[in-house]
């Protein structure tokens, strides 16, 4: 660390020391969820108690899924149960005729609190392991961005949108790509972002279901292309399938990343291009018309089982 560096740093350190108290004692949205709540079911009253006031929210409440958690917790405390297992204890809200500081309002918690009590119920299904070290809880994007638990304009699921519409509400820059010339059709609602991507963060890079290094995240489709062959193409199983296709789109053919082929496999098959590990195209290659379409020759462009040169399948 530099001497700049240190003296920046201890300024921080300082100016935190001394900043306003009320700015740092938001203790409602600093704390745990579980610090809001209580296991005293002397402060519970029971879905029941609330159905005379909360129409709306009962009714959606009785379509979706939660009502399940007062039959399957019952060997649980109330606080695993119905309403007030989101909204912690309400016995107090009831007697005060709908007083709302005596109610947890989860739409007033930040992302992470919120999302807290979510997971406490559904952490250990293996699709929401890694919520919590995922990019979105980490930029503030929590289980109620995405789910509506009384207002959900998709029931299954309590989506508060459907695919893609709720991921390009701020992934701007993804849609374009699903517009282009060869594309995975999203749009068309054949197949969905959550096909390759895992929206409560995953593993691995960009929240992906499975190891597209090794390409596994396309091979649940595309088995044709998975191998293993006798001889592989080496950056199907190094970089994956990214060497060569846009996942998203492309506005060529094929979801290639280069427009003509020859671009494409020369920019690793060049004698030029000393630190690439591929070996040069053959001198006889001499970028005649004949030898531009390398895939005519090299049909088995993913691997082959009898040619070290792609030329058979
Ligand atoms: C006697 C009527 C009554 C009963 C019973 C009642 N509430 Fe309320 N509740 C109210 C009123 C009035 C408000 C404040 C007005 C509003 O925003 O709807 C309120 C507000 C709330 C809020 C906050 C709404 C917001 O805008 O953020 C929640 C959450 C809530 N109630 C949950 C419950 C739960 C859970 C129960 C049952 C344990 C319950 N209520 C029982 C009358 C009641
Ligand atoms: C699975 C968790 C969960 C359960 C169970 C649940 N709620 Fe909610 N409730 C929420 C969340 C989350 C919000 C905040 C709305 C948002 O962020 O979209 C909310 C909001 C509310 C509100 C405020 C409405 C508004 O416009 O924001 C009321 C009132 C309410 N709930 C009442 C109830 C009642 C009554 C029950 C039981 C019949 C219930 N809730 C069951 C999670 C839950
Ligand atoms: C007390 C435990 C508990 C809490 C807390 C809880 N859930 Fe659930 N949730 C359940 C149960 C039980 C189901 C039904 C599971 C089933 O049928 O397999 C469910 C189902 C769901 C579903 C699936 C809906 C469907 O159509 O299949 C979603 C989405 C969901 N919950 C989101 C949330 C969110 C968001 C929160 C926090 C605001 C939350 N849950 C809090 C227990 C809970
Ligand atoms: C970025 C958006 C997003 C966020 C954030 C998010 N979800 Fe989801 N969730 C989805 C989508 C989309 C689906 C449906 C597709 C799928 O199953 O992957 C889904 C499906 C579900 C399901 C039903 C399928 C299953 O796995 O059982 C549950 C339960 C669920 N989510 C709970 C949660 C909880 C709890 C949180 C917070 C810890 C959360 N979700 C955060 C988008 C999101
Ligand atoms: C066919 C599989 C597939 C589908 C469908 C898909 N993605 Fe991706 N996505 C990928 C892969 C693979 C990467 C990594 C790209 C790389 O390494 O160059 C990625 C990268 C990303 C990234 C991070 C990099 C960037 O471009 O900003 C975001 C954000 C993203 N996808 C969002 C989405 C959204 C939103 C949808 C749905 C509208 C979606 N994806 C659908 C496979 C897919
Ligand atoms: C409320 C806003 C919001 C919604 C809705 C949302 N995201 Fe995100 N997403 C973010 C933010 C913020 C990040 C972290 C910053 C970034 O990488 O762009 C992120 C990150 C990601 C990443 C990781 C990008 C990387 O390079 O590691 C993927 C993949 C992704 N989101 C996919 C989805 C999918 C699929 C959906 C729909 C099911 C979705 N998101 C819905 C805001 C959102
Ligand atoms: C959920 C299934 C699914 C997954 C996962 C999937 N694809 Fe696809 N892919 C398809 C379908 C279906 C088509 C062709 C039909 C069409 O036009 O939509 C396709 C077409 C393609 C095409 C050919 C386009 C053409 O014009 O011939 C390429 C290249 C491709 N995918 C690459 C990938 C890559 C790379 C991945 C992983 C990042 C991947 N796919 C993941 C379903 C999938
Ligand atoms: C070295 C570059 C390269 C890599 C790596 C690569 N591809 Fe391809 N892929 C191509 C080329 C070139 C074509 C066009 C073939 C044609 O026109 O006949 C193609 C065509 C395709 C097609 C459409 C035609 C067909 O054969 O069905 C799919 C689907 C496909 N690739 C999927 C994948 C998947 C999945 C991966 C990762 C496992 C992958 N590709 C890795 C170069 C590559
Ligand atoms: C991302 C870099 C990359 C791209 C793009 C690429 N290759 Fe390769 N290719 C390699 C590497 C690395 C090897 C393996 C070298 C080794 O094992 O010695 C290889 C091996 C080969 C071989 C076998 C060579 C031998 O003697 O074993 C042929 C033929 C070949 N590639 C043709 C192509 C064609 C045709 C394209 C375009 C469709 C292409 N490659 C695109 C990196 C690439
Ligand atoms: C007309 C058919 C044909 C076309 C088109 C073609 N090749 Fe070849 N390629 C061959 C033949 C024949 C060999 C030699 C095979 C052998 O040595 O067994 C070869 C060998 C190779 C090798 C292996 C070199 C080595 O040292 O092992 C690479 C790499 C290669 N070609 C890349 C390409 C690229 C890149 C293109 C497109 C620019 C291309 N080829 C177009 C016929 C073709």
């Amino acid at each position: 660390m530099g001497k700049t560096d240190t003296i920046v740093r201890t300024a921080i350190c300082l100016a935190v020391l001394f900043l306003p108290g009320t700015l740092l004692a938001d203790k409602s949205k600093k704390e745990g969820y579980s610090a809001l709540q209580s296991a005293d079911p002397s402060l519970y009253s029971g879905t029941e108690s609330c159905r005379a006031c909360h129409k709306e929210e009962v009714a959606a409440y009785d379509r979706g899924p939660h009502w399940r958690t007062e039959e399957s917790n019952k060997h649980k405390g109330p606080q695993w149960q119905g309403c007030e297992a989101c909204h912690g204890p309400g016995k107090a809200h009831v007697d005060s005729d709908g007083d709302v500081s005596k109610i947890i309002r989860l739409k007033n918690l930040s992302a992470k609190q919120a999302s807290e009590r979510c997971l406490a119920c559904h952490e250990k299904s293996e699709k929401h392991a890694n919520f919590v070290g995922s990019a979105h809880l980490a930029n503030g994007v929590g289980c109620t961005s995405c789910h509506s638990i009384h207002t959900p304009k998709v029931q299954h699921d309590l989506l508060q949108a459907a695919q893609p519409s709720l991921c390009y509400q701020c992934h701007r820059t993804a849609e374009p790509d699903f517009s282009k010339p060869s594309h995975h059709r999203v749009n068309e609602g054949l197949m969905s972002c959550s096909d390759c991507h895992n929206p409560h963060g995953s593993f691995l890079p960009h929240n992906l279901n499975a190891n597209y290094t090794q390409g596994q995240v396309c091979m649940k489709c595309h088995v044709d292309t998975a191998g293993p062959f006798v001889f592989e193409h080496a950056p199907t199983k190094e970089q994956g399938c990214v060497a060569c296709h846009s996942p998203h789109g492309s506005t060529n053919p094929h979801l290639l990343t280069r427009p003509t082929i020859n671009q494409l496999c020369l920019e690793c098959h060049s004698t030029i291009l000393a630190k690439s590990i591929a070996p040069g195209a053959p001198t006889f290659h001499n970028q005649a018309v004949k030898y531009q379409q390398c895939i005519l020759c090299h049909v088995a462009i993913h691997g082959s089982n009898t040619d070290p040169t792609f030329f058979k399948r």
